[in-house]
C-alpha cells in the first residue's frame, strides 16, 4: 500500500454472496455465512489497522426477514455466536448497532446490548453492524420521532433542518460513508443507507463476500483514491482548495 493513500474515514459495506459462494462448494446457504464471518473479522481487524475511523456493514435486511425461516434462525444464532470473542478488546474497537432491534429475539437483542455497552469507551474505530435495518425503516423511524417532537410542541416544523433529521436518524452518531463496497456482483443499494450514501463513491466487485479479503479492500480504497470528490463544485474549485 503506498505511503500517500488516502484511507476513507468511513467505508460501509453490503456484504454480499455468502450464498451463491456456498453455493458454488455444493455446500448449504449457512456454510457461506460463517465463512462471511470469517471474512468480518479479518477485515474488521484490518480497518482498524490502517485508519479507517467508521465501518458500518449490512449483516441482514428488513427484507431478509422474509427468506426460509431455518436460514433466519440460523443467521440469529450465527450473530451470537459469531460476537463471542476478543476482537474488539485486542482491537480498541467499539461495537455499536443499528436497525429495527425490537423484532430480533431476546437473546439477540441481550448479547448486542451487552457487547455495545463493554466496548463503549474503545476508540480506535467503531464498526456498526446493520441488523433488521432498512433505509427506509430508519427514515420512517426518524419521521415518526421528529413528528412526536412536534406533536409535543418541542419543536417547531419551520425549524427542522438537515441536521435535526441527522440527530434523529438511528445513524446519526457517525459522519456519512466516504466509500461505499458491494461485494458479490449486483449492483443496486438494497434499501441501505439511501439518505448518508448522498455523497459516497461507490464500489462495485463480483466478489463474493467470502472471498473478499485484505487485498480486495485495497483495491476498494485505491479505486477510492482515483476520485476526486467534487460535492457539486468545478474541478478547478477544488484543486485551489476553495
Ligand atoms: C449476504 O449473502 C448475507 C445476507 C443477506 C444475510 P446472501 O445470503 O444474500 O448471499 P447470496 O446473495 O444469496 O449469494
Ligand atoms: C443485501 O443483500 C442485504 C445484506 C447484505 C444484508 P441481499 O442479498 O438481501 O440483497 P438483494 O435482495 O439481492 O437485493
Ligand atoms: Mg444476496
Amino acid at each position: 500500500m503506498s505511503q500517500r493513500m488516502n484511507i476513507p474515514e468511513h467505508i460501509a459495506i453490503i456484504m454480499d454472496g455468502n450464498g451463491r459462494w456456498a453455493q458454488q462448494r455444493g455446500k448449504p446457504r449457512n456454510y457461506g455465512h460463517s465463512a462471511g464471518v470469517d471474512t468480518l473479522r479479518k477485515i474488521t481487524a484490518e480497518c482498524a489497522r490502517i485508519g479507517v475511523k467508521y465501518l458500518t456493514v449490512y449483516a441482514f435486511s428488513t427484507e431478509n426477514w422474509n427468506r426460509p425461516a431455518e436460514e433466519v434462525k440460523l443467521l440469529m444464532g450465527l450473530v451470537i455466536s459469531s460476537l463471542d470473542n476478543s476482537l474488539f478488546d485486542d482491537n480498541n474497537i467499539r461495537f455499536r448497532t443499528i436497525g429495527d432491534k425490537k423484532r430480533l429475539p431476546k437473546d439477540v437483542q441481550d448479547t448486542l446490548q451487552g457487547l455495545e455497552e463493554r466496548t463503549k469507551d474503545y476508540t480506535r474505530m467503531t464498526i456498526t453492524v446493520a441488523l433488521s435495518y432498512s433505509s427506509r425503516w430508519e427514515l420512517t423511524d426518524c419521521m415518526q420521532k421528529i413528528a412526536y417532537q412536534v406533536e409535543s410542541g418541542k419543536l417547531k416544523a419551520s425549524d427542522i433542518t438537515e441536521q435535526t433529521i441527522i440527530e434523529n436518524m438511528n445513524s446519526g452518531f457517525q459522519p456519512d460513508p466516504d466509500l461505499l463496497i458491494r461485494t458479490g456482483g449486483d449492483i443496486r443499494i438494497s434499501n441501505y443507507m439511501l439518505w448518508q450514501i448522498a455523497y459516497s463513491e461507490l464500489y462495485f466487485t463480483p466478489i463474493y463476500w467470502p472471498d473478499f479479503d485484505e487485498k480486495e479492500l485495497i483495491k476498494a480504497i485505491e479505486y477510492f483514491n482515483t476520485k476526486q470528490r467534487r460535492f457539486g463544485m468545478t474541478e478547478e474549485q477544488v484543486e485551489k482548495g476553495l
